[in-house]
């Protein structure tokens, strides 16, 4: 059989990822494996027709094909993200349809459903047989355990292109629709000493966005928000994976993205994200901006702050986008205020809403608590920070160190040696038929003491 492989490592064949592939090709002899390095050589893709067009002659060659990339901020890198999206802007799809798929990512876990998620529902777009996805590790492959699940899900694909075997899409198809509102010009304009920002990706054919945009900015007195369009910045190339930025949070990359992220987005009270919901994800411009935000490891790069986004498109059907974005804001620390699309037909109000809230929370310093989304997260970076990335990533130990970020339940030897004790107790049957009976009570006994306290102020 040929297969296909499209990695979405920048790093080429020197990635974690396609050592899986590898392993795979290896373990079961008479089949043709080709390789597509198309994060690493986005730009001559995007540039050349050819080049893109030699791609799409190997897709239809093939029998299969293996989409195996890294995580990147909780999706595929920027420049996989863009290949994704030359395939519906050059309408190729019909050159994977029927095709069967495996679906390979690699990563610390750290949000690598969404990342799952997010291919899958390409690969259904693309009218694929999605025969399994596998989410491994870094150094999962090190177990025989690991390379075990890896050869069974081997078999699996190889068996599904032979028996043709079609597979149960999950996502269906986003049904858009046109985009109806109108935007009342402002009378009256809101003031501030925030520093606000709108990062934006528009284009002249994002009609939508730009309106949006345009009028999120005149809610405010003049010059009180500054747009940047990513577009116009001199960003050179989407993040290399080098890791270069773990010892001293410098990117290798010599263009403007640092100082324009230090400047714009990290100096601001209040940041807007103004993009398009290309394929299943934010544009790839943004993605790009996240992407390079890396330079900052694994540290909340924009704390503190009040976010909003303003998407054009179907964002109410792509649930895995919103749980991207609450999860962004939670990690870094930040509040998110409100998302608002072009999906409604009041996005008059709701940009309004956006900017009273905003400014409200931000004089406020209202963050939200976090859920399991910035808890969980933070606890994955935590452990695997603290067990062995902290060699390489210098900087982030020192921080998580200095904000105690290492806040591991154990670490209290009191806390130790009560919850010892404690649970020797409660194996006498008295003691514990007596907190059973008590147990309602117990636990709301301070709760109920502090909200009683309000009565009294
Ligand atoms: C810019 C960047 C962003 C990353 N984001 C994530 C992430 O969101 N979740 C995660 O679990 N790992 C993340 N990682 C870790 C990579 O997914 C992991 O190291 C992967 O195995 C690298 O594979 P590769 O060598 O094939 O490129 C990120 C790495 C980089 C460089």
């Amino acid at each position: 059989m040929n297969i296909l492989v499209i990695n979405g490592s920048p790093k080429g064949e020197k990635s974690v990822t396609m050592q899986y592939v590898k392993f795979i090709e290896n373990s079961f002899k008479g089949h043709n494996f080709s390789y597509v390095n198309v994060s690493q050589r986005i730009d001559k893709i995007e540039k050349s027709k050819d080049e893109f067009n030699s791609i799409m002659e190997k897709v239809k060659e093939s029998d299969g094909v293996i989409f195996a990339t890294p995580v990147y901020f909780m999706v595929v890198p920027a420049q996989y993200k863009r290949f994704i999206e030359l395939i519906h802007e050059t309408n190729s799809q019909s050159i994977f349809a029927n095709k069967h798929t495996f679906i390979l990512v690699t990563s610390i876990n750290f949000y690598d459903h969404t990342a799952v998620n997010y291919l899958h529902a390409v690969c259904d777009d693309l009218s694929m047989n999605v025969v399994s996805t596998f989410s491994a590790k870094m150094n999962d492959i090190y177990e025989k355990e690991n390379q075990a699940k890896l050869l069974t899900l081997g078999k699996l694909f190889y068996n599904a292109i032979d028996k043709k075997i079609v597979s149960k899409k999950i996502y269906y198809p986003i049904i858009k629709s046109e985009k109806s509102f109108s935007l009342p010009k402002v009378s009256t304009k809101l003031e501030t000493d925030k520093k606000i920002v709108i990062i934006s990706t528009s284009k002249t054919k994002d009609k939508s966005l730009s309106q949006m945009v345009e009028h999120f900015s005149s809610l405010f007195k003049e010059g009180l928000v500054t747009i940047y369009n990513l577009n116009d910045v001199n960003i050179k190339a989407g993040c290399l994976g080098c890791m270069s930025c773990a010892f001293d949070n410098i990117c290798v990359i010599k263009d403007d993205f640092m100082s324009f992220f230090k400047s714009s987005v990290q100096s601001a009270d209040i940041v807007i994200f103004a993009t398009t919901i290309e394929d299943r994800h934010l544009s790839s411009k943004l993605k790009t901006m996240l992407d390079r935000s890396f330079f900052n490891g694994h540290t909340p790069s924009i704390k503190d702050k009040q976010i909003g986004f303003i998407i054009s498109g179907e964002l109410g059907q792509n649930h895995n986008i919103k749980e991207m974005i609450d999860a962004y804001c939670e990690v870094q620390k930040s509040n998110l205020v409100d998302v608002v699309t072009d999906e409604d037909e009041n996005v008059a109000d709701l940009l309004l809403n956006l900017a009273n809230k905003s400014l409200f929370l931000s004089n406020e310093g209202y963050i939200a608590p976090r859920t399991f989304l910035g808890k969980g997260g933070m606890k994955i970076f935590r452990d695997d920070i603290y067990e062995h990335l902290r060699v390489i990533f210098q900087k982030d130990h020192q921080y998580y160190k200095k904000n105690k970020i290492y806040d591991f339940p154990t670490k209290n030897p009191l806390q130790r040696f009560v919850n010892s004790f404690l649970y020797l107790l409660l194996k006498i049957p008295v003691v514990r038929k007596e907190v059973k009976s008590k147990m309602k009570d117990e636990m709301i006994k301070r709760h109920k003491s502090i909200a009683e306290a309000q009565l009294n102020r």
